[in-house]
C-alpha cells in the first residue's frame, strides 16, 4: 500500500491527463508557453491576487520570493522551527539569518505571540508555514508585520485551498508560495511551484528573477536571477488537476473527520484543533502519540506505511543552533506521526481506519489522552 493515492488518482483521470501531456508534446512549445500562462491565470484567480508566477518548485518559490522583497546578507528572517528544510535552506543560501519561533502544540503552526519578541532593526521578513494544510494565525501576524513594516511571506506549500474567514491565505500575506510537488494538494508529475502577490513591483521582480533576471531576451542588467521556470508539461498536468482539487479537499476532510471521531470518542488528543473561521485542507493527518515506535510498527505489520513530518527541528539543520531550542518543536519531532489519507479507495481507507481502531482497543497507552499531553 502506498502512503499517497497518486497511483489511483492517475488511473481515474488518465485519459484527460494523457491528452493534456500529448497536446503539449505535439505543440513542441516546452518553455513558458500557453499552458503556463493559463495555469498562472487560474492560480491568481483562486488566490484572489492580481499576479501569479509559475515556478520550478516550492523551494524556488521561497527563494525568489525572498529575493524579490530584497532580502540580503545579514538580514534576519523570522520563521517557525518546525517545517520542511526548504524554509531555512533558502534563508541561509541568501546569507540571511533565520530566527526561529516555536509552534503551538495544538496546531503545529508558528506561535504568533512569540514573533513580536524576536523583531529588531535587522528583521526584514517573517515566513509562516501553514503546516499540514492548516492556516497559521495570519490575520494577527499580518497586523504585526504591517505595524513593524516587515514583509510577510506565507509558505502555503501544504495548504493550497485553505481559508481564513472564507478567504484564501494569500489575502493575508505580501507574497504566498506554493509547491505543486506530486503529493501536494495540487500536484504535478514532477517538481513545480508558484508564487502569488498583489504587489506589482514584487511581481516584476518575481518574473525577472525566475528567468535569469532578464528584462528582455539576453538582457539582465538589474536583478541576479536563476532558472526557476515552471515547465510547460507540468503546467498542462496542473491545468487538468486544478479541476479536481476542491472535490479532493472535501473528501480529505471526510476521511480525517472519521479518524478524529474515532480518536475523540476515546478522549484521545494530539491532532490539530480546527477553529471555526479556518478551513483545513489536510495535506496530512498528523497525530502526537506517546509511543511512536509501537504505533509505527503496529501499522507496518498490517502493511500500512506511516511518515514522520518532521524528525528534526530546523535549528538543528545545516547549522546547529541550539540557542534556539524550543520545547514544543522538540516534543513534536519526537512524537508526531502521519497516517495515509486515502480518498480514491474505500478499501484502503477501511484498512487504515480499522488498524487505528484496533490499536486504540489493544493499547490505549500509546495515545495522549486529555490533560496528559506534555505542554
Ligand atoms: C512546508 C513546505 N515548504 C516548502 C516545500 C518545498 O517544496 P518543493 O518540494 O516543491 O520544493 C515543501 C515541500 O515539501 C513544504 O512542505
Amino acid at each position: 500500500m502506498n502512503f499517497f493515492d497518486i497511483d489511483l488518482q492517475y488511473q481515474k483521470y488518465k485519459k484527460q491527463l494523457d491528452l493534456n501531456i500529448f497536446k503539449t508534446l505535439k505543440s513542441t512549445q516546452f518553455i513558458l508557453g500557453k499552458e503556463v500562462r493559463k495555469f498562472e491565470k487560474q492560480i491568481a484567480k483562486i488566490s484572489q491576487t492580481k499576479y501569479a508566477v509559475g515556478t520550478s518548485s516550492g523551494t524556488d518559490s521561497l527563494l525568489i520570493a525572498l529575493l524579490s522583497i530584497g532580502i540580503k546578507q545579514g538580514d534576519e528572517v523570522i520563521t517557525s522551527s518546525f517545517s520542511w528544510l526548504s524554509v531555512v535552506e533558502v534563508i541561509l543560501l541568501i546569507g540571511a539569518k533565520p530566527i526561529y519561533v516555536d509552534i503551538n502544540i495544538n496546531d503545529f503552526n508558528i506561535n504568533h505571540l512569540d514573533i513580536k519578541k524576536k523583531i529588531n532593526k535587522k528583521t526584514k521578513a517573517i515566513i509562516t508555514t501553514s503546516l499540514f494544510g492548516y492556516p497559521s494565525e495570519l490575520k494577527k501576524i499580518r497586523k504585526l508585520a504591517k505595524r513593524e513594516k516587515i514583509k510577510l511571506i506565507e509558505d502555503s506549500a501544504q495548504s493550497f485551498g485553505a481559508k481564513i474567514d472564507g478567504k484564501p491565505l494569500s489575502k493575508y500575506a505580501d507574497v504566498t508560495c506554493y509547491s505543486f510537488f506530486p503529493s501536494k494538494i495540487l500536484g504535478a508529475f514532477g517538481d513545480a511551484g508558484g508564487v502569488v502577490t498583489d504587489d506589482k513591483s514584487i511581481y516584476n521582480k518575481l518574473i525577472a528573477i525566475r528567468n535569469h533576471g532578464q528584462k528582455k531576451y539576453g538582457i539582465s542588467n538589474k536583478f541576479i536571477g536563476l532558472n526557476a521556470r515552471l515547465d510547460e508539461i507540468q503546467a498542462s498536468i496542473l491545468n487538468m488537476k486544478i479541476k479536481i482539487y476542491k472535490n479532493e479537499i472535501v473528501k480529505r476532510n471526510y476521511v480525517v473527520n472519521k479518524f478524529i471521531k474515532l480518536l475523540s470518542n476515546q478522549g484521545i488528543i494530539g491532532y490539530t484543533e480546527v477553529e471555526k473561521n479556518k478551513s483545513h485542507v489536510y495535506g496530512q493527518f498528523s497525530l502526537l502519540v506517546k509511543k511512536r515506535k509501537s504505533f509505527i510498527n503496529y501499522f507496518k505489520n498490517k502493511g500500512i506505511p506511516t511518515k514522520i513530518f518532521y524528525p528534526q527541528p530546523l535549528y538543528r539543520q545545516y547549522q546547529q543552533n541550539l540557542l534556539f531550542k524550543k520545547k514544543h518543536t522538540e516534543f513534536c519531532c519526537a512524537h508526531i506521526v502521519s497516517i495515509p489519507i486515502n480518498i480514491y479507495s474505500n478499501k484502503r481507507f477501511e484498512k487504515v481506519y480499522s488498524c487505528l481502531k484496533s490499536l486504540i482497543k489493544k493499547d490505549e497507552k500509546i495515545f495522549y489522552k486529555k490533560k496528559n499531553l506534555s505542554n
